[in-house]
């Protein structure tokens, strides 16, 4: 039996537009010194007129596609996390599905707010190791500009669009995900929130009127809860996977901002050179930026088959997931066989 759900493909999307703090100094009372020394943004990319959640989600799926080499007939399972899907009803995965011809494949969303990615990885992989799926297409995306109120400076500096995914796959070879910690705590529900337009504040006059249908956040709470929601939970996961700190090859932690993921990787000890960030030129891309920051990894040759890659994400819910993943495939040999994505960069 295959009883292991290896990553063999990724793929990762970003609108062409690019906004710069500068840009937002014009727009809300901030500052370029304020953003990049607050959260390390210097600036994030938005999305233009047809770039939507699935738009982005499918150009980043078939990327993944490509770079394993897998019609897409052969896909069993479309996942893709995401708060912000085209509509309401039906989901994002269902237009990707359609997108991509993956005409086998089921397909739903998940919705874990910015830990979406890893609690999709988590599902694919259980599909797999269970035997149920062979082939599973797990996506992260979000254009969470567009639930953003862009008179709001406490939010609006923060966020980017985009979408990233990987393509898992059964096989007998040891690898894929070596553990994982997922976990909520619904009292923190209102820390971060878009109030209405769902079945308890459903849209009216009056929720647009009072601004109620964008994000809603208290900083402070959100960066004390993950600060240490993420080192306790990475650390489970490490242990989990029977590893140590210093066996992990990479970390790469959800995206939102520099100073979480710099406190995180000094509680878990994790040098330097062994973090990866680029919240720098996304901002937070939400259940997108760990597949992002991971296809950017691996293009800059920081991906090596046998790595142990460690992911963790935060956010709304409050949620929290935490992964360890041991990397199968050689990058480069994968690009090599697929020219077009290793001349043009996954992110165009
Ligand atoms: O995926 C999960 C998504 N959410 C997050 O990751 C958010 C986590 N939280 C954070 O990243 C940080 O709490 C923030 C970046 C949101 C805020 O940084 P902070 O160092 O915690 O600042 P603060 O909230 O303590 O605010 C300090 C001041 C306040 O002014 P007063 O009350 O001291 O006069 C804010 O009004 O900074 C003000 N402020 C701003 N000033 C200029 C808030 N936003 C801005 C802004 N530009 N954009």
């Amino acid at each position: 039996m295959r009883q292991y759900a290896n990553i063999v493909g990724w793929g990762a999307a970003v609108p062409r537009r690019v906004v710069t703090n500068s840009e937002l100094e014009k727009m809300v009372d901030t500052s370029d010194e304020w953003i990049r020394s607050r959260t390390g943004i210097s600036e994030r990319r938005i999305a233009g007129p047809g770039e939507t959640t699935s738009s982005l989600a499918l150009q980043a799926g078939k990327q993944a596609l490509a770079v394993a080499g897998l019609p897409a007939s052969d896909l069993d399972i479309i996942i893709v996390a995401t708060m912000t899907p085209d509509y309401p009803m039906p989901s994002a995965a269902a237009i990707v599905q359609h997108g991509l011809g993956a005409s086998r494949a089921g397909a739903f969303d998940l919705n874990a707010a910015c830990s979406g990615f890893v609690y999709a990885l988590a599902v694919g992989s259980q599909l797999i190791v269970s035997g149920m799926s062979v082939n599973v297409l797990v996506i992260g995306a979000d254009t969470i500009s567009n639930v953003i109120d862009w008179t709001d400076r406490n939010t609006c500096v923060l966020f980017g669009d985009g979408a990233g995914a990987v393509l898992l796959q059964a096989t007998d070879q040891p690898g894929g995900l070596l553990s994982c910690v997922l976990g909520t705590d619904g009292a923190g529900v209102d820390a971060l929130i878009i109030p209405a337009g769902g079945s308890r504040n459903p849209a009216s006059v009056e929720t647009v009127t009072n601004r109620q249908h964008y994000v809603k956040m208290n900083g402070n709470e959100v960066y004390r809860f993950a600060v240490n929601a993420i080192s306790r939970s990475m650390a489970q996961a490490i242990e989990r996977a029977g590893l140590s700190s210093d066996e992990i090859d990479l970390f790469i932690p959800h995206q939102a901002n520099i100073r979480i993921i710099q406190s995180a990787a000094k509680a878990l000890n994790f040098p330097h050179e062994k973090v990866f960030t680029n919240v720098e030129r996304y901002g937070n891309t939400s259940s997108a930026s760990i597949p992002i920051a991971l296809c950017e990894a691996i293009e800059q040759g920081r991906v090596r088959a046998g790595d142990n890659l460690a992911f963790v994400g935060f956010g709304a819910g409050l949620t929290w997931a935490a992964s360890v993943v041991r990397w199968t495939v050689d990058p480069a040999a994968a690009a090599r066989v697929n020219g077009r994505i290793a001349a043009e960069g996954v992110i165009a």
